[in-house]
């Protein structure tokens, strides 16, 4: 008997093809009618994939009695009520590492972007301009700091990468690491001190809109917010008003409080690179990652065994 299982994300055929291969997928993302799929189905779901950003309230949780694991598509759990599933036992895995060098790629390409201005150039190419003047000047990148909030597998792949380039690295984080970069303990003082600060922590409650005004307030016209972990980890109407006022000097972002909607004001403006949540958008990567998810599945189901629970429930 194939485990039944209920998927509430978007999945690619990659991974979903696979899944309705060994597993009796019930498509609640899709469902025209979610509770009568719910009513007809949800005492035998045993397991439930969803993608990282996708949250997940716990009454649903409650119409899963039989569930014991959720297999997340994606390093961020942030939509997971874990205590939660550790009150239920309900195992919660993730796809760390898979995904860690193309993340942090995307980092580096929006301190690039933003720091060296090469949105606004290729805009200035493509329309003709440079016929008419030459590219304004930019600013060096080598010996300018990067402050990283959130030192785990992402943020190290982030430092390492910097540094190549020249930059200095500081962080911030729930405490020093045995690591060659400075440790600065108060998110505000390593804002004041750079001139980029790279987001790369968890989401969640225990982070959100924890770049708030006074962070951004610290980081000052010197400085260029970027954003690849979570869009809730920034105060978003906040930092569009900082925007607005002058008050920072850029940001690139490729993640946002409400994807995909993203704050209109933030479209126009010249100093702020956008992305669509690219972190791990390479084929290789998304492959990694769906394997690794149903790997998760497959390993619970056939050997009662996980290959990546996350670091709450271990
Ligand atoms: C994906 C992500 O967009 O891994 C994460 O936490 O946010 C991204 O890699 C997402 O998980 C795909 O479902």
């Amino acid at each position: 008997m194939q485990p039944d299982i209920i998927v509430t994300a978007p999945l690619p055929p990659f991974l979903y093809d696979p899944l309705k291969a060994d597993y009796r997928c019930h498509d609640y993302h899709q469902a025209a009618d979610r509770p009568g799929l719910l009513a007809a189905n949800g005492a035998k779901i045993r397991g439930l994939v969803q993608g990282g950003g996708t949250m997940t309230p716990t009454t649903l949780l409650d119409s899963l009695p039989a569930l014991e694991i959720i297999s997340v598509f994606g390093v961020g759990y942030d939509g997971v009520p874990v205590a939660y599933c550790r009150h239920r036992g309900i195992k919660v895995t993730n796809t760390p590492d898979v995904l860690t060098d193309d993340v942090a790629d995307v980092a580096l390409a929006l301190i690039l972007m933003t720091g060296r201005g090469f949105v606004r150039a290729n805009r200035f190419v493509q329309a003709g301009e440079w016929q008419k003047r030459n590219p304004e000047l930019t600013t060096k990148l080598g010996g300018r700091k990067v402050g990283i909030l959130g030192l785990g597998r992402i943020g190290k792949a982030i430092a390492e990468r910097v540094a190549t380039m020249g930059m200095k690295v500081a962080y911030t984080g729930r405490k020093p690491q045995n690591v060659a970069y400075e440790y600065v303990r108060e998110l505000e003082a390593l804002a004041a001190a750079v001139d980029f600060l790279v987001v790369s922590c968890p989401g969640g409650e225990a982070t959100r809109n924890i770049v708030n005004a006074g962070v951004l307030a610290a980081l000052g016209r010197k400085g260029t917010l970027i954003n690849i972990a979570r869009g809730s980890i920034v105060d978003e109407p906040t930092l569009v008003a900082a925007l607005q006022a002058g008050t920072i000097k850029g940001a690139g972002l490729d993640v946002f409080a409400d994807e995909p909607r993203i704050p209109a004001q933030l479209m126009s403006m010249d100093n702020v690179v956008l992305l669509p949540h690219v972190g791990s958008a390479t084929r290789e990567t998304r492959q990694a990652m769906g394997d690794l998810c149903k790997a998760n599945l497959d390993a619970w189901f056939k050997e009662k065994k996980t290959l990546t629970l996350i670091p709450e429930l271990v």
